[in-house]
This record gives C-alpha cells, sequence and structure tokens, in this order.
C-alpha cells in the first residue's frame, strides 16, 4: 500500500510524526508537501493528495492542516474521495468499516500526538466492512455523479 501526504504550514509539525507511525506499520509513502513552516495554502495539498488518490498513485492519503477541516473539504470536492476529518481513535475506525474512507485528515491544533497515533494506526489496520455499508456508500457515489453531469 501506498499512502500520499499532504500538510500545510500548521500541519507540517506533525510530518515526522505521520511517517513514524506508516514506518512501524511497514506502509509505504509518497510527500506531496508542504516542506517547510512558511506559510501556504492549505488547499493546494489537500487537492494534490486528493488527486493522487483519486487517480490510483496512492491507495489512501493523510492529511494535516491546523484544523484538519479545510483539507477535508477540498479532499472531499475531488471525485471519488471519501475523506474523514477525525479526532478519536473510535471515528477512525469506524470511517474506515462502514464509510471505506479513502482519506484521513487531522488538526494539530485540535489533536494531541498520542491520539494522532491512536487514529492513524486504527484507520490503517481497520477494513471496510462491506455488507449494508456497500448500498450507502453507492448512494455517495450517485450523488456525486448527478452533480458531476452538470459540470
Ligand atoms: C491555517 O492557518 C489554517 O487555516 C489551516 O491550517 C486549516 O486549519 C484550515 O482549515
Amino acid at each position: 500500500m501506498k499512502v500520499a501526504l499532504g500538510f500545510d504550514h500548521a500541519g507540517v509539525k506533525r510530518k515526522a510524526l505521520v511517517i513514524g507511525c506508516l514506518k512501524k506499520l511497514g506502509i509505504d509513502y509518497e510527500d506531496y508537501g508542504t516542506y517547510t513552516e512558511e506559510s501556504c495554502n492549505y488547499a493546494e495539498y489537500g487537492a494534490k493528495v486528493a488527486e493522487a488518490v483519486a487517480e490510483k498513485r496512492a491507495d489512501k492519503g493523510i492529511l494535516v492542516c491546523g484544523t484538519g477541516i479545510g483539507m477535508s473539504i477540498v479532499a472531499n470536492k475531488v471525485p471519488g474521495i471519501r475523506c474523514a476529518h477525525c479526532t478519536d481513535v473510535f471515528s477512525a475506525k469506524a470511517t474506515r468499516q462502514h464509510n471505506d474512507a479513502n482519506i484521513l485528515a487531522m488538526g494539530e491544533r485540535i489533536t494531541d500526538e498520542e491520539t494522532m497515533k491512536g487514529i492513524i494506526e486504527a484507520f490503517f489496520t481497520t477494513e471496510f466492512e462491506g455488507g449494508r455499508h456497500e448500498a450507502r456508500i453507492a448512494k455517495i457515489t450517485e450523488t456525486e455523479n448527478k452533480y458531476l453531469k452538470k459540470i
């Protein structure tokens, strides 16, 4: 599995932590930036990661900005992306089981380091349950397609 990583100037402080977690899990990654703490636009890096996942250059993604919210908003604009903004381990596990989320978004300013480690481990060790959740995801895709046709 390859994971695309994206950070803004607020989230980049957690890059080493994110990479450390992935290494511990034996998961390969590609870093799409940012690379410094200079102020930047979270939407640029969120879009890069979402496009990498949608175009299958990566299997999943991790986004970290100040809150994780801006990056999750932009990622969810890309067709095929189900980006989950998580602040707790339960949600990280549930969004894999129920939503088959393919991008995890978190916030450096709102989630402490130990919680973030737990969220990453839960997200990448939990499988989609399928079954009754398939139809619900199909409805998400149907909704996405309905509006894509209007573009
Ligand atoms: C940057 O100041 C901040 O707006 C960004 O990191 C993020 O929280 C946006 O949602």
